[in-house]
């Protein structure tokens, strides 16, 4: 507890300059990097339905390690979310300590900002509101995945956007996400100056450039995505809960003469 003071505080009871409020922007920094990349990571591989249904089936067999369990498992899937929603926690814990404490203090930060007219510190207020918005869109997803990982898959996937309602949630928080980290990433790199080279300004516009590019990629794939979810699910709506069948063994169920191997 006198930890939490003292990190607030910045100093100990004796004056003392404390470590503190280094260590916990530290585990924002890491926890941010982590779910920045894992986004990226995400993002790709929900977008394997633009490929084919065949091929978003087979990414979310591998991810419930059906090459060691027969059929997968998808209790993988909730472990894995719920590690997820854990560092999601942290970082978004971490995070508030530096919002404004109240409407006064937000007033005095905006109307600097304002006269500032810096790019930089508005990019801090769309990361503070993106990361609000955040809080509550991201752990919906999150608990919904969690406890409901067997139901994830083309035709699972596509009716909980659709005939589940999850479409306007998803719009929100694709918006919050692609922004909130790209910029979060970005932020960070100039912060440690990792890709400052010997020229720092020009460093700076070059990533510049980069945010924006990746901003704009993430965004056209995720709403394309969304739009074929819809699409699927919309097609799917009379037929909502039955799962998809892979091509393969629909072909096999056939050669067969419809008994099931
Ligand atoms: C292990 C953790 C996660 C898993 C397994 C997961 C899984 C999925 C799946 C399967 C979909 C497709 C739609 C559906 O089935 O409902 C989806 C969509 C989405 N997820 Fe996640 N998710 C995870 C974490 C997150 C986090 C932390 C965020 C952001 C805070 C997020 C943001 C989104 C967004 C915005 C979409 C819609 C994307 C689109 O349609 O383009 N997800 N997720």
């Amino acid at each position: 507890m006198s930890d939490l003071i003292e990190g607030y505080l910045g100093e100990t009871v004796e004056r003392k300059k404390s470590r503190m409020p280094a260590k916990l922007d530290y585990i924002q920094s890491a926890t941010g990097l982590f779910l920045g990349l894992f986004m990226w990571g995400h993002m790709l591989l929900v977008s394997s339905i633009l490929i084919s249904k065949d091929f978003m089936y087979g990414v979310t067999k591998l991810l419930e390690a059906s090459f060691i369990f027969d059929g997968g498992s998808p209790i993988i899937v909730s472990i894995f979310a719920f590690v997820i929603f854990v560092i999601f926690i942290t970082h978004a814990a971490m995070g508030m300590r530096k919002l404004p404490g109240n409407f006064k203090q937000y007033q005095v930060m905006k109307s600097h900002a304002d006269n500032m007219d810096h790019e930089d510190t508005k990019l801090w207020f769309i990361q503070a509101f993106t990361g609000f918005a955040m809080f509550f869109l991201g752990s919906i997803h999150l608990y919904i995945i969690m406890t409901n990982s067997d139901a994830i898959g083309p035709y699972a996937s596509a009716d909980r956007v659709w005939s589940e309602w999850m479409w306007p949630l998803y719009i929100l928080l694709l918006l919050a996400v692609e922004f909130h980290g790209t910029i979060g990433l970005y932020r960070l790199a100039v912060k440690w100056g990792w890709f400052d080279g010997k020229d720092p300004k020009a460093s700076r516009a070059k990533l510049k450039m980069w945010k924006k590019s990746l901003t704009y990629f993430f965004l056209i794939l995720g709403f394309t995505t969304l739009a074929a979810y819809m699409k699927i699910g919309m097609d799917h709506a009379d037929k909502a809960g039955e799962r998809y069948q892979p091509t393969a063994k629909v072909i096999e169920y056939k050669i067969n003469d419809g008994r099931v191997a």
